[in-house]
């Protein structure tokens, strides 16, 4: 283990129930892959959520719409193949449970037994209710995820900050109530004024997960590109850059097209040698 690494218990579902009653700050982080998932999960992060934002930051996509279930099934399972002790949840997608309750079930069922989750999220509110009760009843864990759903974006008129008047913001908390009843074990609250976010943890005894919701949330989630700074694209006021990994990238490619060109990579050092006495362990023979 290097520096900074974590030695931690499996985190379940009451873990991060548990840690909502002692008040202890929840982190969650996207991934999407074996190898990242290691490093998030070696940082110390206590839930990790193959979102559909898969579609944007990994497969190119405008929005999340267009991932289906095969898409995030296979993310998932190199993601559960790390083996992470950080809880792992996945999202369902776009028309994966929106059309019926039978449908949602199977679905989730699928990310949980073919997937390797541990949990799955679903965004909507009262009109969810139903679905969520049966998933629960399924013994699969449900986080919720209400405010800036981004499945809605063209019945919301584009990705705007929600629940900024009185109606909505009530609508908000009477969903995040019904989720609770419901049986979510956790709420995803997106894209929302702060104070409501403060109102709704208040009034729920789950953990909400903050994601442009301010400071007052049980924890807090992002997406691992954004934070990260892969990519170039402009990043919504919520995201706090921790690096800027895309330009680092970019810098050490360029380094490597710039050896390669000019001869100078590989050099000795890289090369295998006829008469060499020790042996190579990376080339395994
Ligand atoms: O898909 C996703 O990554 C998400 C989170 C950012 C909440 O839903």
């Amino acid at each position: 283990m290097g520096t900074g690494d974590i030695m931690r218990d499996k985190v379940t579902k009451n873990t991060i129930l548990d840690m909502r009653q002692r008040g202890e700050k929840i982190v969650a982080l996207t991934s999407y892959d074996y190898l990242c998932t290691r490093i998030v999960d070696e940082s110390g992060v206590d839930m990790i959520l193959v979102g559909d934002s898969l579609g944007m930051v990994v497969l190119g996509f405008e929005n999340t719409l267009p991932v289906t279930m095969e898409e995030i099934i296979h993310h998932c399972k190199a993601v559960a193949r790390a083996r992470p002790r950080s809880l792992l949840a996945a999202d369902l997608p776009f028309m994966s449970y929106q059309a019926s309750v039978e449908d949602a079930v199977r679905n989730a069922g699928r990310l949980v037994k073919e997937g390797g989750a541990e949990c799955v999220k679903l965004e909507g509110g009262q009109r969810y209710v139903p679905v969520v009760e049966a998933i629960v009843h399924a013994s699969i864990p449900v986080v919720g995820h209400l405010g800036l759903t981004p499945q809605s974006v063209h019945q919301l008129g584009g990705y705007r900050v929600q629940g900024k008047d009185n109606e909505s913001a009530e609508g908000l908390m009477s969903d995040a109530k019904a989720l609770e009843r419901a049986g979510c074990f956790a709420i995803v609250l997106e894209g929302i004024p702060w104070q409501l976010a403060r109102r709704i943890t208040e009034a729920v005894a789950i953990p909400t997960i903050g994601i442009g919701a301010g400071p007052h949330c049980s924890g807090q989630i992002l997406v691992i590109h954004d934070m990260l700074g892969i990519h170039e694209r402009p990043l919504p006021r919520f995201v706090k850059k921790y690096d800027e990994l895309g330009l680092r990238m970019k810098q050490a490619i360029s380094n490597y097209v710039q050896e390669v060109k000019e001869g100078r990579f590989p050099g000795m050092e890289h090369s295998y040698d006829a008469g060499g006495e020790k042996k190579d362990r990376t080339a395994g023979k």
